[in-house]
């Protein structure tokens, strides 16, 4: 049995880590170039380990820590195509030890490639639901008219940010629920983050980012006891309207496949499935 010395990341592992990502035989990077050094250096919401073998890099692991209680995968890079079940099991191992040690509840990982789903089974993973893509194929941006519930639109606002948390604790199952880093970095690196306020109580909201010919719409929620009065489709609505006054084509977005009210509300305005989608596989710790 192979043994692999497995440790957290540090800066000076960078030149290393980039020339594993040259040449690895697999490799799964769900990150930006611009992000490596950031979880090469672990000090979160970005996290990275290594495993080497007699001084020689087999694997690095990349996670980020944004969700609350659930850091996601999104680097995995193999020297080897089908490595030892030892190293995954040591590379995960000690990545859930670690982030157990911050509170994790499970890790998460959202892919479209077979083998890395295979590769994360045999380190105790499953795939527990899947995400699909939609993207809206509405005749043309007109067909977008807003009329509605009495709620208010507003632009967010960090003294939402609390309130924001506490929705999306409500509207969301554990695994996706955004923790406060994570819906702060949304309200400064997307382009539309919308709030719905119903006699001044936050009940809903949407984030969209529309930089480009396709547009984003990256979370959308509503409050349980304000759901079926039009809010979701509002706030919907909005993000068409944000993403065709940026000059956005046509725009996207990811719902699970289970959820039947969200793909009801998307097929309804014009969005229709493609692509493949996502495995989410997931690892309690
Ligand atoms: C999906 C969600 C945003 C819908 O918000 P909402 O304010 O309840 O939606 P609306 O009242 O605007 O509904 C618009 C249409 O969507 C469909 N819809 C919404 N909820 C539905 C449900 N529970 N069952 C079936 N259809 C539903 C209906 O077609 C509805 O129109 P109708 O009421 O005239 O039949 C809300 O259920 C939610 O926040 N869910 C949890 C988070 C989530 O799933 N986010 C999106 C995917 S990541």
């Amino acid at each position: 049995m192979a043994q692999f010395l497995v440790r957290a990341t540090r800066s000076s592992d960078l030149s290393a880590v980039r020339r594993l990502h040259a040449w690895a035989r697999r490799v799964f990077a769900n990150f930006g170039e611009e992000d490596l050094p950031g979880y090469v250096a672990s000090q979160g919401p970005l996290y990275g380990w290594v495993a080497e073998d007699g001084g020689r890099l087999q694997g690095f692991l990349a996670c980020t820590a944004k969700r609350a209680g659930w850091p996601e995968v999104r680097g995995l890079l193999l020297a080897e195509a089908w490595p030892s079940d030892d190293l995954m099991l040591a590379l995960c191992g000690r990545a859930g030890a670690d982030l157990r040690g911050l509170e994790a509840e499970g890790l998460v990982c959202l892919t479209s490639e077979d083998w890395l789903v295979t590769l994360l089974e045999r380190a105790g993973f499953r795939v527990e639901e899947r995400v699909i893509s939609l993207r809206w194929q509405g005749a043309s941006w007109t067909d977008a008219t807003s009329d509605g519930p009495p709620v208010r639109l507003r632009l967010a606002q960090g003294s939402d940010l609390a309130a924001l948390v506490a929705l999306d604790d409500a509207a969301f199952d554990p695994i996706w629920r955004l923790d406060r880093p994570g819906i702060s970095l949304y309200l400064v690196t997307t382009t539309h983050f919308v709030v719905a306020e119903q006699d001044g109580v936050l009940v809903g909201y949407a984030v969209t980012d529309a930089r480009g010919s396709e547009a984003q719409i990256i979370r959308l929620a509503v409050h349980p006891t304000a759901r079926r009065q039009g809010v979701g489709r509002r706030l919907l609505l909005d993000a068409l309207a944000h993403a065709r006054g940026e000059n956005a084509e046509t725009a996207i977005l990811n719902t699970q496949a289970s959820n039947a009210a969200s793909q009801r509300l998307y097929h309804r305005l014009g969005f229709r499935e493609v692509g493949k989608g996502l495995s989410v596989l997931v690892r309690r710790l």
